[in-house]
């Protein structure tokens, strides 16, 4: 089983953190392949718990090498201060690699994303206000800074002049903002060179001969399918492909080297920022789902939005990541509810729905048609296998799987890494 793909099924903050450090003992490779600091990804171990933003979840296992792909943008500045910090908590963070491919955000890229979102007023996305859409938005229009441009001053030079000569005029005449200076820009870009240089390699040299050779490659999605900028609730999405077929180009591996593609769904819904969200609830029930869940952002320190499970979802989520399993999270959380919705239709303008809508229109229509599962009262956190757990929450599991089409290999019942049932191995 040499490469799998890991991601989220859903808005993001599926769990996808727990599940790559629940695998990272057995991979000889983590990879990021798009997105950056906007991620949030929590690990739980023994007693001790980490936010791991840009850096891949596989860096708290010592036997795996942590990639930072081409696909994903790179904040030098949050970079180290992340290594540092796990550093000082005495981690050794020394096999990280990181593509020259990657592109750079820059401070004038967050001051920009920071400026845009206020000037969208109440249309705005609700970004994390890390740089990441500026960041992509510069390297589609090939005004972008990579990671090996900082080896090269005068390179670097004329590809920050071909950056902030547009930018500084937006700063300047439409948002009022005083313009960036060029040498600035340079000197604290220069600032990094020497440290980052060890970390640089040809990364997609590298996971080609890896998976050749029989080791075992994890892809680490940030994100989530809907937030996926081709697949996702547009324009109220992040700027990458945290999609399967991101995978391949955010790390340069063609899709017939991938085997496994690990959809991590959360037992029930979230999403943090604007944008459509049909099984949301506003009332004390999603109150509860938050208190219960812990359900505020790891980066933004936001309230997340919190909602009964959608089927329609997490079906759109195997199709168009071609899913072979599922790693159910955070069932634990849905004890001691009676009986629990789950969406399995919309009803949209008086039709019955069964697949995600591809008109943005219907989809803001939608509403959730639910079912209703016997909730169960029993604690499951020190469940070990799916018969240790109630016949009511084996049956609400069975009855997710069968929604969703593709087997529930994994469960989570606690955010620690010993807090899993395994149903089928993923290696
Ligand atoms: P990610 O962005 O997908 O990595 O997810 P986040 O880390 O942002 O959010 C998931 C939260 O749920 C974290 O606080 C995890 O520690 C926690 N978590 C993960 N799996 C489980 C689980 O099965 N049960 C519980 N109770 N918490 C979990
Ligand atoms: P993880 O990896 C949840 C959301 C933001 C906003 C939209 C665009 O922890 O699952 P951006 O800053 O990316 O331009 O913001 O995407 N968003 C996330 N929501 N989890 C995340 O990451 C997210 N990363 C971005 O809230 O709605
Ligand atoms: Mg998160």
């Amino acid at each position: 089983m040499p490469a799998l793909v890991l991601l989220g099924a859903q808005w993001g903050d599926e769990g996808k953190g727990k599940a790559t450090d629940l695998l990272g003992g057995s991979v000889d490779y983590v990879v990021r392949y798009q997105g950056g600091n906007n991620a949030g990804h929590t690990v739980v171990v023994g007693d001790q718990k980490y936010a791991l933003h840009l850096l891949p979840s596989g860096i708290l296992s010592p036997g795996c090498t942590p990639v930072i792909g081409n696909g994903v943008v790179v904040d030098p500045s949050v970079l180290f201060s992340e290594l540092s910090g796990l550093n000082d908590r005495g981690v050794d963070t020394s096999k990280l690699l990181i593509s020259g491919n990657a592109h750079l955000i820059t401070p004038y890229h967050t001051t920009l994303d920071k400026v845009t979102e206020r000037f969208l007023g109440t249309r705005k996305i609700g970004t994390t206000g890390r740089g990441i859409g500026p960041a992509y938005a510069d390297k589609i229009n090939r005004v972008g800074i990579r990671v090996q441009d900082l080896f090269d001053e005068s390179i670097l030079r004329q590809k920050a002049e071909a950056a902030l000569d547009f930018k500084n005029q937006v700063l300047a005449k439409l948002y009022n903002r005083r313009a960036i200076a060029v040498d600035q820009v340079v000197e604290e870009l220069l600032g990094y060179a020497d440290k980052l240089r060890p970390y640089v390699a040809d990364t997609t040299l590298l996971l080609n001969d890896a998976i050749d050779a029989g080791k075992v490659v994890l892809f680490e999605g940030g994100q989530g399918t809907l937030l996926d900028v081709d697949h996702g609730t547009y324009p109220f999405v992040t700027s990458s492909n945290p999609t399967a077929g991101g995978a391949c180009t955010g790390a340069g591996v063609g899709p017939t080297k991938i085997n496994r593609v690990i959809g991590i769904l959360k037992a029930y819904t979230t999403r943090v920022g604007a944008g459509p969200f049909p099984t949301e609830l506003l009332d004390e029930d999603g109150d509860k789902l938050r208190t219960i869940g812990g359900e505020r952002g790891v980066t933004t320190g936001r309230d997340r939005r919190c909602g009964w499970f959608d089927a329609v979802i997490a079906r759109y989520a195997t199709r168009v990541n071609g899913l072979t399993d599922f790693f159910l999270t955070k069932l634990d959380v849905l004890t001691g509810w009676e009986r629990i919705p789950v969406c399995v239709a919309y009803e949209i303008d008086g039709r019955r729905v069964e697949e995600l809508p591809y008109s943005q229109t219907d989809f803001h229509h939608a509403t959730p048609v639910y079912e209703y599962l016997p909730g169960w009262t029993e604690d499951i956190s020190k469940a070990k296998t799916f018969a240790d757990l109630p016949k009511n929450a084996q049956a609400y599991v069975k009855a997710l799987e069968e929604m969703s089409g593709a087997p529930i290999s994994a469960i989570g019942v606690g955010p620690g890494r010993d807090e899993t049932i395994e149903i089928n191995s993923f290696l």
